[in-house]
């Protein structure tokens, strides 16, 4: 039986185990919405729902985005628990940008990272119109340039920018559906050099925490008029001229 719908907003976060996506997580949980993290490593998930329950409602969810029957009974899981569902935050992905013209690769990372989104969506639309919520993609800077090297990688994140906007147009105005391009965000707290955060326009690397205050952002009612956009968040290194000397 569904559970009926309390007071207290609650956003499913993809990937959410580690990385950016617990960082939203985080900064979900601290807005006072309820959380679930929906990821396909067990351990990492169990870990973070533990970890970050000192902040609020949060609860792991075993699932693959690239599975329609995981991602069914994921989201109709969501909905028994808590009755609604407000934000989706599509952020699991395969963070692997060299495979070259790998076809099997290729169809992992599409599968993840452009087929996952798209199965989510489906499956959560209802209850966001019902809710008025709001989806947020995570993409890459990488939608709009390149390395050589990098097909699947760019084109999975190039296909989740337009869906962005096709689910825009698609959803609205009931579900609004925005997505961010993050450049280099440091989700390892890794050893960088000086010459690593200078080359930004911005003066540093990205931290996750970056992201999730845009994510929080778009996803609040002060977004209302914001729909079918993608945000780069990249310490301004898409807009910097790298010709040679
Ligand atoms: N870190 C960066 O510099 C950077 C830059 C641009 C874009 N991004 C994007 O941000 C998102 C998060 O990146 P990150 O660096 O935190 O990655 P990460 O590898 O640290 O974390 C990704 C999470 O997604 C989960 N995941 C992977 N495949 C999944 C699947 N099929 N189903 C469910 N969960 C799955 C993983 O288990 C992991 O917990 C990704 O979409 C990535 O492409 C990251």
């Amino acid at each position: 039986m569904t559970k009926p719908t309390t007071g207290q907003r609650v956003a499913l976060i993809t990937g959410g185990a580690q990385g950016i996506g617990r960082a939203i997580a985080e900064r979900f949980l601290k807005g006072s919405v309820a959380v679930v993290i929906a990821d396909r490593n067990r351990s990492k998930g169990r870990r973070a729902a533990s970890e970050l329950s000192r902040w609020g409602d949060v609860r792991f969810l075993p699932l693959d985005v690239s599975s329609e029957s995981q991602v069914r009974t994921g989201i109709d899981d969501v909905i028994r628990r808590h009755g609604r569902l407000d934000v989706l935050v599509n952020n699991a992905g395969i963070v692997t940008p060299g495979t070259g013209f790998d076809f099997k690769r290729w169809k992992e990372i599409v599968a993840v990272n452009l087929t996952g989104p798209f199965l989510c969506s489906k499956y959560a639309e209802r209850p966001l119109r019902r809710s008025r919520g709001s989806i947020v993609n995570i993409a890459s800077t990488r939608a709009l340039m390149s390395e050589p090297g990098t097909q699947a990688y760019s084109a999975s994140k190039g296909g989740l920018v337009a869906l962005t906007h096709s689910l825009a147009v698609t959803m609205g105005p009931a579900v609004r559906v925005n997505c961010i391009s993050p450049g280099w965000i440091d989700t390892r707290n890794s050893r960088l050099r000086p010459a690593d955060h200078q080359q930004h326009p911005a003066g540093r690397v990205g931290l996750p925490r970056d992201i999730a205050e845009l994510a929080w952002f778009l996803a609040s009612p002060e977004a209302g008029f914001i729909t079918g956009q993608n945000y780069v968040a990249d310490g301004g290194m898409t807009k910097k001229m790298i010709y040679e000397e």
